[in-house]
């Protein structure tokens, strides 16, 4: 849908200790491979614990516009009937992903080696977003974009009719970028190649896998090469969306600080491609460690238990580790706020192109609640005010960006005064449940 509706401001006091059980939602990349792949399956593909946020609801109305059957069972269990790789129908209608890229990206690359011609829009935030990193490669396999300037949505893309393979390097670090290339590769006969030179979120490769399709990974000079054979018959699965490490990262930060708390944030995949952060604020200092320690589904899971950490200390974030953990800079940041000594954070041009800049989205709301921020077109620096240093007392622009928002929501429960954001709504589109959560726990927000 696009669009959040009546911005509704929100504001977190000064929290009491945080303690308990924080059950995040399902992984939001999952939740929409799941369905997408669900959709190009022949028969009926079963997910529980699929994230309902606004994001995922987008994508599975879309699956549906392509024919597939998407059913809603109750509790976060859904069933998709899939129409089979390269049955996807034309849409009758444009297809709106409203905030989401990974939504509008991954459908695009899967409808570009089909026969139909499909028109896309999403809210005001995905429509200033680049798509040409998509469109170009799809533009290799012979697909054909009418866009606005810049290559920006609403956009049409004229599937092709006769796709050839593609050999593709992907140019910036994009696991959207990589997937829509090996959906596209789905539907053409032979071999399409992807290789990234640095390794993103690998969900799209362990899902293909699963669902049958042949597909390997090889590590070489050019960096991961990963090869799909096209046109396989991709067999229904039954999928437990594992909980979301990003949405897990704000529980965390917040209770470490947040003065006296202790909580579990149970069942957290930590896939390498995505858990930067919780190594990253290990190395600062904090007092988060994982318990129970267990395989899930081919993945390493653990409890994650994060307690007050005042003894947190600023550090250089390794450039390398940046594709593991790229939405949460912005909550990084936040504890940064709060650790003593500078934050640099490097190698992150990507974060100027996400929901919102988040760079620029972040150092604003930082200045406002009285931090010291620095920043270049591809790093940023925050200068810690120590656990007890936080003045807050601002009101930040949330830019549509749901993280942006969450992030600030973590910073007025630490902070000497409460910190707003002009902007609430957009938190549905990932953690729907992120206010009754926190709340639970011991947050103090309000809103209006
Ligand atoms: C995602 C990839 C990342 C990430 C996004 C989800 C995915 O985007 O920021 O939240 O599910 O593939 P990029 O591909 O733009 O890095």
């Amino acid at each position: 849908m696009s669009g959040h509706g009546t911005p509704i401001p929100m504001s977190s006091h000064r929290a009491d200790p945080l303690t308990g059980v924080a059950e995040v939602p399902g992984d939001k990349s999952i939740s929409h491979r799941s369905l997408i792949l669900g959709a190009m399956a022949v028969g009926e593909t079963k997910i529980s614990g699929l994230l309902e946020g606004d994001d995922v609801l987008d994508t599975a109305k879309a699956m549906q516009a392509f024919g597939a059957e998407v059913v809603n069972h109750g509790g976060g269990n859904w069933s998709v009937h899939g129409v089979g790789v390269g049955g996807f129908a034309e849409p009758e209608q444009v297809i709106d992903c409203g905030n989401s890229g990974t939504g509008v990206r991954l459908i695009m690359g899967c409808m570009a080696t089909s026969p139909i011609s499909v028109t896309f829009t999403g809210d005001a935030s995905l429509n200033g977003r680049p798509m040409a990193r998509v469109t170009d490669p799809l533009a290799l396999f012979g697909a054909k974009t009418v866009g606005r300037k810049g290559g920006r949505l609403p956009m049409t893309i004229v599937g092709a009719p006769e796709p050839t393979p593609v050999r593709y390097v992907v140019p910036v670090p994009s696991a959207q970028v990589k997937s829509a290339v090996l959906l596209a590769g789905l539907n053409v006969p032979g071999q399409t190649v992807v290789i990234e030179k640095e390794a993103t979120r690998d969900h799209s490769e362990r899902m293909l896998a699963g669902f049958g399709a042949e597909i390997t990974v090889e590590d070489s000079d050019e960096g991961r090469v990963i090869t799909l054979t096209g046109q396989p018959e991709l067999k229904p699965q039954e999928i437990a969306v594992p909980r979301d490490p990003s949405s897990a990262a704000f529980p965390v930060c917040a209770a470490l600080i947040t003065p006296g708390s202790d909580v579990l944030v149970p069942g957290i995949g930590l896939n390498p491609t995505r858990a930067g952060l919780f190594y990253t604020l290990q190395d600062m200092g904090a007092d988060l460690t994982f318990e129970n320690m267990r395989e899930e589904g081919g993945e390493p899971v653990a409890d994650l238990r994060a307690k007050y950490s005042p003894d947190m200390k600023g550090i250089a974030v390794p450039p390398e580790r940046a594709a593991s953990m790229i939405d949460e800079y912005p909550v990084l940041a936040v504890v940064a706020s709060f650790a003593t000594g500078k934050t640099m954070m490097a190698g992150v041009k990507e974060l100027r192109v996400k929901e919102s800049d988040r760079i620029d989205a972040m150092a604003r709301g930082l200045r406002a609640n009285g931090l010291t921020v620095d920043e270049g077109e591809d790093w940023w620096s925050v200068e810690g005010l120590g656990p007890d240093g936080v003045p807050g007392g601002g009101t930040c622009e949330s830019f549509l960006d749901h993280r942006i928002a969450m992030s600030f929501m973590v910073m007025g429960m630490g902070a000497k005064n409460p910190v707003t954001v002009d902007d609430g709504n957009p938190i549905t589109t990932s953690f729907p449940i992120f206010e009754p959560l926190m709340t639970g726990l011991g947050a103090k927000l309000s809103k209006g």
